[in-house]
């Protein structure tokens, strides 16, 4: 997910929504913020569950709100520089193992806040950092392993092609292997999953999707059986499933309907009833005359939204959650890539 640049979205209006259901911005801008609040400068992030990666999402979360600037520059850059291994990987954190995803994240961050070159000032090198993800392909059949022992998943075939294009470093791989390696995980109902053969999931999907955009290729793919299959992803409420007979989850609001705008069928599914769905799973202040109060019942600090109505809310879903708002070109978001 990265944003578009470009004008923003002045003068869009969210429609026919009601009036309970709308988008508060400063919540969830304080909600990410007070995941950094309990310890000094950036140690937050370290902990168990919000490490490099709760790091993207959170900032992520914050670009498409139009705050880049709600987490320190310098502080991020520090933290991210500190999670580099020696073989130009980056671990969940300081110390801990390289992987492929940490990796992505890393570079993910840095593109983000158009810091790539501190790799080069501070960091152990951009070319480092490609070598890594390139050592990571399997040369026999063009996919990728998460790390040395050898886990093959198409999350990391799409973590690796992403981060080669943000450093400029596509020449590094095979991408005709990768790209056919894809077209051998497609399924007879238009679907993609984790290898060949394997199940079509929403999520796996999305990766295969974004790793042919990102290679050019998505000619390859059946897009109207696909985007059939994505659009019978959303169920009554509004929100979206993974798979058939899954339950809703926000997060699929980007997973499925990101895929469905790479294709070009975001049509397919009704927009506005998603949006209603992605609101109600957010958690909202109550303002001083308590009109704004959403699912405030919980006992947060508010904001952040939740994988569906009523849960608790998590910077993943948060990220998440927006990110199909923006797609759905809500207004007062950045505008999205949906790759
Ligand atoms: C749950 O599967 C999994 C998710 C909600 C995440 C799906 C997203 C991906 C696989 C893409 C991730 C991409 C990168 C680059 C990391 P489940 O089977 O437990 O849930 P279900 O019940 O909704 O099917
Ligand atoms: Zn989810």
């Amino acid at each position: 997910m990265s944003l578009v640049s470009g004008p923003g979205r002045a003068g869009e209006t969210s429609g026919s929504l009601p009036d309970e259901l709308q988008l508060t911005i400063e919540p969830h801008v304080r909600y990410i913020q007070s995941l950094d609040s309990r310890r000094d400068e950036l140690e937050y992030w370290l902990t168990e569950h919000l490490r490099l990666n709760g790091l993207y999402w959170g900032l992520m979360a914050l670009h498409l709100m139009g705050r880049p600037d709600a987490l320190p520059r310098d502080e991020t850059i520090n933290f991210v520089l500190s999670c580099q291994h020696e073989n130009g990987g980056f671990g969940a954190a300081p110390g801990h193992d390289a992987h492929m995803l940490y990796t992505v994240s890393a570079v993910q961050i840095l593109a983000m806040i158009d810091a790539l070159d501190e790799l080069e000032r501070r960091g152990k090198g951009r070319a480092l950092v490609g070598s890594y993800i390139a050592g990571l392909q399997n040369t026999r059949t063009g996919t990728f392993a998460g790390d040395e022992f050898g886990e093959e998943d198409t999350r990391f075939l799409y973590g690796a092609l992403n981060a080669l294009s943000l450093l400029h470093m596509m020449d590094a791989v095979n991408v005709n292997k990768a790209v056919d390696y894809i077209v051998s995980c497609a399924n007879f109902d238009g679907g993609y999953g984790v290898s060949p053969g394997a199940e079509s999931h929403s999520g796996q999907i999305f990766t295969c999707l974004a790793a042919l955009s990102i290679a050019k290729r998505i000619d390859l793919v059946d897009v109207d059986k696909l985007g059939r299959w994505l659009s019978e992803r959303q169920v009554e409420c509004g929100g979206l499933n993974g798979r058939p007979e899954k339950a809703e989850d926000v997060c699929y609001s980007w997973w499925v309907a990101s895929s469905l705008a790479m294709i070009g069928r975001l049509h397919w599914i009704d927009g506005d009833k998603l949006k209603e769905f992605i609101l109600r799973c957010q958690v909202c202040s109550v303002s001083a005359d308590n009109s704004t109060e959403i699912n405030a019942r919980q006992d947060t600090k508010m904001g952040g939204f939740a994988d569906r109505p009523g849960d608790m809310v998590d910077v993943f879903h948060t990220a998440f959650g927006l990110g199909g708002l923006s797609l759905l070109s809500f207004p007062d978001l950045e505008e999205v890539d949906p790759v």
